[in-house]
């Protein structure tokens, strides 16, 4: 197998910027698997299944068609041919994406194109669960940390309208969440180095990981 990198660790801890800039910076894809769940969402929200109803959600997790791209200079997500990748960072799905990743049909199915997706490897790949349960052999694996308060000002960086506050307190329920569910929660694995970027710059962060993948390769 081909190099594969796994990025995992909460909400807003830099895992897309650092994914995509490692990728270019050697020459690999680049998957966004936290857009897939995102996408599955916003589905979900479209056909008006309740969010509450698991069963629901997952009688009907093998219905949308999704197509992830995986260039890292312009990842784009369809479902069902439409380009979804603006609406998947709304509030809406945004609010509601943790319930919907919590139901086992949605991860079984998700994680199944991932695996494909990855297929041989010569890629890196973010999400909570890739070192742990996606790609338990990838030879490289991250776990990107930092503050809360550090995520909170990046996230309001990229997405500005909320206060700090209010974006703080949606990341915390957001990784209660991910990491209190049943089906592989978003924990770092035991072989996975931990990366801290509160006080580094992403040109910094990029520039480490590099540095642990040569080691690794
Ligand atoms: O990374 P991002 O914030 O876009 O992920 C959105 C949500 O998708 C997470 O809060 C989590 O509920 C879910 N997710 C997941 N497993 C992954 C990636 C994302 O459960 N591998």
């Amino acid at each position: 197998m081909t190099l594969v990198i796994a990025m995992d660790g909460p909400s807003g801890s830099g895992k897309s910027s650092v994914s995509k800039g490692v990728a270019r910076a050697l020459g690999l894809r680049y998957l966004d698997t936290g857009a897939m769940y995102r996408a599955m969402t916003w589905w979900m929200l479209r056909e008006g299944v309740p969010l509450d109803d698991q069963a629901g959600i997952a009688a009907r997790a093998g219905e949308p068609v999704l197509v992830s791209g995986t260039d890292p200079a312009a990842p784009t997500i369809t479902v069902d041919d439409v380009d979804v990748s603006g609406p998947i960072r709304g509030s809406e799905v945004t609010g509601a994406v943790s319930a919907v990743a919590a139901v086992p049909a949605v991860r079984e199915r998700l994680v199944a194109l991932q695996r494909e997706i990855i297929g041989t490897g010569g890629i890196v790949v973010e999400g909570r669960d890739i070192g742990t349960a996606v790609a338990p052999d990838a030879q490289v694996k991250i776990y990107l940390t930092a503050s809360a308060e550090a995520r909170a000002q990046r996230r309001n960086a990229e997405l500005s309208g909320a206060t700090i506050a209010a974006t703080q307190a949606d990341l915390a329920r957001r990784d209660r969440l991910d990491s209190t569910r049943k089906v592989d929660p978003l924990a770092q694995a035991a072989d996975a180095i931990e990366l801290d970027t509160t006080s580094l710059g992403l040109d910094e962060v990029i520039e480490e990981v590099l540095r642990i993948a040569r080691k690794h390769t």
